[in-house]
């Protein structure tokens, strides 16, 4: 396996392969990435990791600074994992006009309306930090396929949208959720959690869970039953950005209770703030 910084580097070794299959990252690796990691593996040969926390997509500066980066420790679960090639780049690899304060980064990718909303709505400027930073990844790695994780389930609608209407010719594949035994979708972000905060923290799953099983029976109530869900985590410490029933093809609220959805939660407990999502289908009603 060989690590990458500079992107002159990245496309002479490149240049020699036929198929490439690329997974994205902000480093802190867990079971999660490492699945992308085996789907990447089923679609080509070389392998190619990312990892760079991007700052353009954080809106806190507090937390791009505690962001953890775990470099030397990625790199070996990566080379266990069979990866080609890591790309670690530095700030002003990325992003050239960085000046070692501002990005200076003027030109931004402008996402669909979509991004105001769930996430974008308490990170204004995510999602086109996150759509900028990935459509500069593309034209350095140039892949044919990459792996997106559904736990960041707007981040990969929004990347489709990015690759359909700028024409990347890339293929995307989500990869699903990995989670802990109870049910707590793995992310880097557990890592800041005890074992007593991690038992406490399904709590969001969970609730995700119940809204599904309030809308199937009462597939009217969906209003109440979302607020019912963010009192109830309230309740218990949460600190409650979104809880909403979603249509898993267009993310906006569906007109009726019917056919592919997805049931979104963010909140924030202890400081840390976790996404979970849980896809589900909604038969025709009588
Ligand atoms: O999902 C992530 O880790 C990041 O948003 C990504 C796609 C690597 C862009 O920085």
């Amino acid at each position: 396996m060989q690590i990458i910084h500079h992107s002159h580097e990245l496309t002479t070794r490149l240049r020699r392969e036929k198929r490439v299959a690329f997974v994205p990252t902000m480093g802190n690796l867990h079971a999660g990435h490492l699945h992308l990691v085996d789907i990447a593996k089923q679609h080509a040969d070389c392998v190619v990791v990312s990892i760079f926390v991007n700052p353009l997509q954080f809106n806190v500066k507090q937390d791009l600074e505690q962001y953890p980066r775990t470099l030397e420790a990625d790199c070996e679960k990566l080379k266990k994992a069979g990866v080609s090639v890591v790309f670690a780049p530095a700030v002003e690899e990325m992003y050239p006009g960085f000046d070692g304060e501002s990005l200076n980064q003027s030109m931004m990718i402008t996402p669909p309306p979509i991004a105001a909303e769930l996430c974008g709505e308490s990170r204004p400027g995510h999602f086109a930090g996150v759509a900028t930073v990935v459509a500069k990844f593309f034209n350095l790695v140039r892949p044919n396929v990459a792996i997106f994780g559904k736990k960041d389930f707007q981040q990969l609608f929004i990347i489709r949208k990015l690759v359909n209407q700028f024409n990347f010719p890339i293929d995307i594949i989500a990869g699903d959720i990995v989670r802990e035994p109870g049910g707590l979708a793995m992310s880097s972000r557990n890592s800041h959690f005890s074992a007593e905060e991690k038992a406490k923290a399904q709590g969001l799953h969970l609730a995700l869970r119940e809204v599904i099983e309030a809308v199937k029976l009462n597939p009217k109530g969906l209003t109440a039953i979302e607020q019912k869900a963010t009192a109830a985590l309230t309740s218990k410490g949460w600190d409650v950005d979104y809880i909403s029933v979603r249509s898993a093809v267009t993310l906006k609220p569906p007109p009726i209770m019917q056919g592919d959805l997805v049931v979104l939660g963010a909140a924030t407990l202890n400081k840390v703030r976790l996404i979970d999502n849980i896809e589900f289908c909604a038969k025709p009603l009588n």
